[in-house]
């Protein structure tokens, strides 16, 4: 349909109609207009699946069996890969299955900042970085619109804690939100072309984010041109009129009294007496109608999707091997042989955990999902005995989660805790068993970390401690085997201070979707040679992290983040705070050796003899890489840019490229990367601008951003202003 056909269809709408499609009818759903052909508007949670039904008018899972679905990796997971055609096939398996659960809008992915290591919330998130973040969020997305569905982007912004995520007020510098908070949601709409945005609960300078009218009216509609729909996030619109003279347009909530939701009796009275006007509700349809009509809900044909296609499986093995970071392999003692493994030992509650159904809103009823030990099986074959043990004693609650944030959730806490004593008991017996089980084992394997009772929705972390005593619980291992392999699977950073030194063979990863135990068998055998790389950094202590160190967390009503720009590793580089792992860490079980970087500046445009046209920068540059080991591998090469001198205050450098390969054994590729003058750039507060300044910038390919390997010097000669 026509623009001018969309606008003659709302023309047609009475006023109630108009509101039933800007409001929850149901949970998840608004309302049709059956006369004129307008369907009802279905929403899914995401990011890591397409979300088990729920009833209509209440959070009681329906517990169908059609509702496994297939379970991504998580987002930042999904970051570690650096592979954005991962990125791109896994928004495309969930596209297909929002599309094949009938479903219209997918409620991922989440692209909002790490900015603290105690965030609830950052498993649904990707980086820290707001370019790796961008650059995996836009193939995501549009992979997911390929099955004619909606991605939704969230959470317009600043969602970065969940302590008093429904009111806190987070004030942060312009330079900053455009720097480190937006990018990665400017990206997901100008590049993307995401149909969908959430706004956040939290609040930005006293104003909520959901009816923000510079976040959301200037900045998302004025500057971006975003004309597809701005939902709430269930509950965080506040104020009928205010929300009503802002360009969000669905009010979605938590509690079943649809008709007083803002957005109807509300809304509808408002319009009546002047106080939103019909054409800010126009507005609101026509955005609404805008996506329908992209999504061919209106007229022509809707592609059909799918559900639990069995080539998705293949696909999400493929990304959950790529999630797995290689921190430390001091010893080589990785890969194992199989062939030699006669007794395998596995401790910890993550060998033998899944964690699809935990989070919150972004839980999965998976179709399956392989734990570790199943993985590990799964390889074994049964040539192997193992063994394993849980080492210590955890409790999972699953959705203890809801009650600290809307209560309406259903508690399902009803697992009886022991007491103190018993607990400690326990851990005494888990422990003692460990130890002997260890004894003659060919290999130990600790699997620990942190799950969903940790890694949540509507919580933020008390501490960046492990939970559960296992740090007691590794460093006697260790005594016994001190060749013990350790994994943590963790959403967050988790401190591991106590033992790191003594750990000489260490993995870590996310959450990383029905794959996962397969895939992680996969990379310890040597299968798969691991290539995934820290999305963000594991500071050494929670203290030295620049939100705890500079900053504050979580702040009380109002939330300062003093840091300023110095986010993730822009702070521990430019500060000189070494970390345990420095951001783009991750080793291989082969080596590869970096050429020489060459780079080439082409500037055009600018006033040359009176003539002048708009100037562009455009910088290439080329870098032969040899894997140098025995096994064949995947690497990621990251590009960061670096001002040698400036007159403004700017992090040292800066993650502005990537590019992943795989190499054969002996093989040479070569590696580029391409910038525009948006990569050399920071955000000038005053013009309201991304500036260039003329000067030297040094290119730094790395291994990772404490380890650059080869560095090509560029002069810039110009100077660039890039829209905001
Ligand atoms: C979460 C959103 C989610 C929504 C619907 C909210 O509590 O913050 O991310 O999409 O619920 O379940």
């Amino acid at each position: 349909m026509t623009h001018e056909e969309l606008q003659s269809l709302c023309e047609k709408m009475t006023l109630d109609e108009k509101i039933g499609m800007v409001h929850g009818a149901a949970l998840f759903k608004t309302k049709a207009v059956e006369r004129l052909g307008i369907p009802a508007f279905t929403y899914s949670d995401g990011p890591m699946g397409v979300r088990p039904e729920y009833e209509d008018n209440a959070w009681m899972p329906k517990n169908l069996s059609d509702d496994y679905t297939s379970y991504l990796p998580s987002n930042t997971a999904l970051a570690s890969t650096f592979n954005t055609e991962l990125a791109y096939e896994s928004g495309k398996i969930l596209g297909e299955e929002t599309r094949g659960r009938g479903k219209d809008m997918i409620l991922g992915p989440g692209v909002n900042i790490h900015r603290s290591p105690l965030c609830g919330r950052n498993f649904e998130y990707m980086s820290e970085d707001p370019y790796l973040s961008a650059s995996m969020a836009v193939p995501y997305i549009k992979g997911v619109q390929e099955s004619d569905v909606s991605a939704c982007v969230k959470h317009f912004a600043l969602n970065n804690q969940e302590t008093r995520r429904n009111d806190v007020d987070v004030h942060v510098s312009e330079r900053a939100l455009f720097e480190i908070y937006l990018p990665a949601f400017r990206a997901a709409v100008r590049e993307g072309h995401t149909m969908g945005i959430m706004g956040s609960y939290n609040k930005f300078m006293g104003i909520y984010c959901s009816h923000h009218p510079y976040l959301i009216d200037e900045i998302l509609h004025k500057e971006w041109g975003f004309e597809g729909i701005t939902v709430s996030d269930w509950g965080s619109i506040h104020d009928t009129v205010e929300a009503g003279n802002v360009g969000i347009d669905a009010d979605m909530r938590v509690t079943d009294n649809f008709d007083e939701y803002y957005f109807a009796n509300p809304l509808k009275k408002a319009v009546e007496d002047g106080r939103v006007s019909m054409e800010m509700l126009d507005e609101k349809i026509i955005h609404i109608l805008n996506v329908m009509n992209s999504l061919h809900m209106l007229d022509g044909e809707r592609k059909a999707g799918t559900c639990n296609a069995p080539s998705s499986g293949e696909k999400l093995l493929k990304a959950a091997e790529e999630t797995i970071i290689l921190l430390k392999n001091e010893k080589k003692l990785l890969p194992l042989d199989k062939k030699k493994l006669k007794k395998l030992v596995v401790i910890g509650d993550n060998g033998n955990r899944m964690h699809a159904l935990g989070g919150g809103s972004a839980e999965i009823r998976a179709l399956y999902e392989l734990s570790p030990l199943m993985g590990l099986k799964m390889l074994l074959g049964g040539n192997c005995k193992v063994v394993y043990e849980p080492g210590y004693y955890t409790r999972v609650t699953g959705h203890a989660w809801g009650r600290d944030s809307n209560s309406q959730w259903i508690d399902f806490t009803a697992i009886k805790e022991l007491t103190a004593e018993e607990i400690e008991e326990l851990n005494r017996k888990y422990l003692e068993s460990a130890k002997a089980s260890c004894q003659d084992a060919d290999a130990v394997i600790f699997i620990g970390g942190l799950n969903h009772d940790h890694d949540v929705e509507g919580k933020d972390k008390n501490s960046m401690n492990l939970p559960a005593g296992q740090d007691k619980v590794i460093k006697e291992l260790l005594k016994v085997r001190p060749d013990m392999i350790i994994a943590m699977v963790a959403g967050s950073p988790v401190d591991m201070h106590e033992w790191l030194d003594d750990a000489h063979t260490l993995l870590y990863y996310s959450y990383n979707g029905m794959q996962g135990g397969l895939a992680f068998a996969k990379v310890l055998f040597g299968d798969v040679n691991p290539s995934g790389k820290l999305p963000t950094t594991l500071p050494l202590t929670l203290e030295d992290s620049p939100a705890h160190s500079l900053g504050e967390f979580p702040g009380n009503d109002i939330v300062n983040y003093d840091e300023d720009i110095y986010v993730g590793y822009r702070y521990f580089d430019t500060y000189g705070v070494k970390p345990a792992f420095a951001f783009g860490h991750g080793l291989s079980y082969t080596e590869f050796s970096f050429g020489e970087l060459t780079a080439s500046v082409k500037e055009t445009g600018g006033c040359e003899n009176g003539i002048c046209t708009i100037p562009s920068l455009s910088v290439r540059v080329s870098l032969p890489m040899t894997n140098a080991g025995d096994r064949d591998g995947a690497v990621t090469v990251q590009f960061y840019v670096k001002p040698v001198e400036s007159s403004v205050k700017r992090p040292l450098k800066e993650l502005k490229g990537f590019n992943k390969q795989f190499l054969k054994a002996g093989e040479t590729k070569e590696f580029t990367g391409k910038f525009d003058a948006y990569s050399f750039s920071y955000y000038d507060e005053e013009r309201k601008c991304y500036v260039t300044l003329p000067g030297t910038y040094e290119i730094c390919a790395a291994f990772a951003c404490d380890d650059v390997r080869s560095v090509a010097r560029v002069q810039i000669e110009k100077e660039y202003d890039i829209s905001r």
